[in-house]
């Protein structure tokens, strides 16, 4: 059973009130805000209020719900929360599940019960990714993960993080390692917020510290989350995972990717498909309000880049995980999936 101790909500609904985590001021102030227009949310995920691909998406859907309960039109909900963020496949399904219920003209009480259950899904799909993970996990293991794929980024649990935590309530004697995640920090603020308040030994260190933590040997495997995985099995995450990738490859460790099926894109043939979002120079020429970079010059700012199937060793969904073969695995999960339905 996966635990998440000293519980805290990411993301809330109630009559028409959104309620998220502000994840920009983590992790001096925990501070809650809550949201009563479309415009408002659409706003929270721009600009990372919420972040995390299925939080992404489970905002958008609880964003229709409110719609609903507020009258606003919501045809102009889902245009206007689809153009928020790019990357994350979660968004666009979650907006798609939404379409399905309110273009069929439903109630308002079957609006928000569709948005609850995208919610109550993603919770349960990131239990069950953990403990379909924590097998690869071993006793003693010391883990490098990157960026926040948390609780934080999730409804519950998370998915990198829900595998560590199995393998923690599990009473293996792990050790984890988070990249800071420039230039937004979100393994510094975040994964190292989330697991220190389970007890996880979590020591930070910035993302040019992987090769040598390598050459040391210490550094035993990593598990990342993704924004998008393609039909083949590329896997799209933030900005420095594709480094990550090539240094295991390199040293021989395993890198094993933690996602719902909600990320997988089977429309996408390959990774060179997914769109790459690109952020404000800000993020990169400040840190906080200090300005670090000379004022003129240019800044490139992706935030994500794109991992190939040939350095991923196994995929981790909610219905199993892959072997070598990623992209025959994965469609056999999707048969799996079809005819449970
Ligand atoms: O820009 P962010 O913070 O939304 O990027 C988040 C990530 O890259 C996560 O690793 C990914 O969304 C998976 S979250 C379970």
């Amino acid at each position: 059973m996966v635990k998440n101790e000293n519980a805290f909500t990411t993301v809330s609904y109630n009559k028409g009130v959104l309620t998220l985590l502000d994840q920009t001021k983590l992790p001096i102030e925990e501070a809650y805000i809550d949201f009563k227009t479309v415009e408002g949310v659409a706003r929270a995920i721009e600009t990372m209020v919420v972040r995390g691909a299925p939080a992404i998406g489970v905002t958008a859907a609880y964003g229709i719900a409110l719609a609903a309960h507020r009258g606003e039109d919501i045809g102009e909900s889902h245009e206007r929360l689809s153009r928020t963020r790019p990357t994350a496949v979660n968004l666009f399904w979650a907006l798609d599940r939404m379409k399905s219920v309110w273009s069929q003209g439903a109630t308002l009480s079957c609006i928000e019960k569709e948005a609850h259950d995208i919610y109550k899904e993603d919770v349960e799909s990131c239990r069950k990714i953990g403990e379909y993970g924590a097998e690869f996990i071993d006793d003693g293991a010391t883990i490098l993960t990157h960026c926040n794929a948390g609780a934080l980024a999730t409804s519950e649990y998370g998915t990198a993080l829900s595998v560590i935590r199995a393998a923690h309530n599990q009473g293996k004697k792990i050790k984890v390692f988070a990249n800071e995640t420039r230039p937004l920090l979100q393994g510094a603020r975040l994964t190292a917020w989330e697991l220190m308040k389970d007890g996880i030994d979590v020591t930070v260190v910035p993302d040019s510290a992987l090769a040598h933590l390598l050459s040391k040997d210490l550094i035993d495997c990593a598990v990342v989350g993704s924004d998008r995985i393609a039909a083949n099995g590329d896997v799209a995450n933030k900005i420095g995972t594709r480094s990550v990738a090539c240094l295991l490859h390199l040293h021989g460790r395993p890198l094993y990717v933690a996602a719902p099926w909600s990320t997988i894109d089977m429309s996408l043939e390959n990774g060179a498909m997914i769109p790459i979002e690109e952020r404000i120079s800000k993020e990169i020429t400040h840190i906080g309000e200090t300005q670090v970079v000379p004022t003129g010059v240019k800044v490139f700012n992706a935030a994500f880049d794109i991992t190939p199937v040939k350095w991923v060793t196994r995929i981790i969904t909610e219905l199993g995980s892959t072997g070598m073969d990623i992209q025959r695995d994965l469609l056999k999960q999707l048969l799996g999936k079809g005819n449970k339905k």
